[in-house]
């Protein structure tokens, strides 16, 4: 990593939900490295300490929570832990999320329902009581949504409907709390290399090229690209930023196709 990113955000706090594994926690490490006091949060406490320990282990100071951020009174406790260990929070990252490829005619109830309650109530969650301790004015909110939000994905209704519904939520916020001192924006990923997301999504070696090749960059993305437009958007140089849907694709959003696992 660049020695230049180093203190850029010294004496700031973050707050990262779904952050044990892929691209959340590569934000989450990149925040810390660049100063922020860093909590992180997912469901299983083995996975989220490892992944505070990793943190810790490269320099960065960061506690690690197991929370699901389907409990809406568990978050609020989990923000209350941060708070208690660093100080009000002047980032807000929301991750967390769930996906499995299965056509609309073959999802359950509670399968439809898994996913729109971590990915869209998740994120309602997060930001209502995450927003009680956010540092204002200054506070910056970042959520991670996908190409999904943007175009019907088939065997992906219930990805689609989440991340459409969290993208205008995003929208909602940034217009009723830029008043108030905060902004909030969305990075769209697209295919990235090593995370689980791809994992399932495009199972084969073949599916995994023809997910790279399918991008005008003729390659799939890495977790450190991502982090980095999270590092930007966290920072000052994003000041009058807010309400802005970010691809970070590689170009995917332009063509207007979706599919998986082929
Ligand atoms: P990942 O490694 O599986 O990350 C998901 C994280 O969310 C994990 O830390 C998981 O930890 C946590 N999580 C899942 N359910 C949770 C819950 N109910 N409560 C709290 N934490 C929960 O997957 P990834 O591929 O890096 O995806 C990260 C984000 O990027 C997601 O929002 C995804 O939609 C988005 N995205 C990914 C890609 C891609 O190419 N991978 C493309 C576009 C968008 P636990 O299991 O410990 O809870
Ligand atoms: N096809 C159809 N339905 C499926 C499914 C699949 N591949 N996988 C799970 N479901 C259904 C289950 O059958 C269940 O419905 P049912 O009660 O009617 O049988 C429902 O989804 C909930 O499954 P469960 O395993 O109890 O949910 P969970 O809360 O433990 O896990 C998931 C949530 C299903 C989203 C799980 O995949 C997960 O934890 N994902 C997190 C990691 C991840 O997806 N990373 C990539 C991020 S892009």
């Amino acid at each position: 990593m660049a020695t230049f990113r180093d203190n850029l955000l010294a004496g700031k706090t973050a707050f990262v939900a779904g952050a044990s594994s892929g691209i959340n926690l590569q934000i989450a490490t990149r925040l810390a490295q660049a100063g922020a006091a860093v909590t992180i949060l997912s469901r299983s406490p083995d996975k989220i300490e490892a992944a505070a320990q990793s943190i810790r282990d490269r320099g960065g100071k960061c506690i690690g929570v197991a929370q699901d951020v389907r409990d809406h009174d568990g978050v609020g406790a989990a923000f209350a832990k941060s708070v208690e260990a660093h100080g009000e929070i002047d980032i807000l990252v929301s991750g967390a999320a769930g996906n499995f490829v299965a056509p609309f005619n073959g999802l359950s109830y509670n399968g439809f329902r898994a996913v729109i309650d971590i990915d869209l109530i998740g994120l309602f969650n997060v930001m209502r009581q995450g927003f009680p301790h956010l540092r204002k004015p200054g506070a910056t909110c970042i959520t991670i949504s996908a190409p999904q939000a943007l175009h019907p994905y088939p065997l992906q209704s219930h990805v689609n409907a989440a991340k459409a519904g969290a993208d205008m939520l995003v929208k909602t916020l940034a217009v009723e709390w830029g008043p108030l001192g905060v902004r909030i924006n969305a990075i769209i990923p697209g295919p990235i290399a090593d995370t689980e997301g791809m994992a399932r999504l495009a199972p084969t070696p073949e599916a995994m090229e023809k997910s790279a090749r399918g991008t005008p960059l003729q390659r799939l993305g890495t977790k450190d690209e991502v982090a980095d437009l999270a590092l930007f958007l966290a920072s000052d140089a994003a000041a009058y930023v807010t309400g802005a849907i970010m691809p970070c694709d590689g170009g995917l959003s332009l063509l207007g196709v979706g599919r998986v696992g082929v």
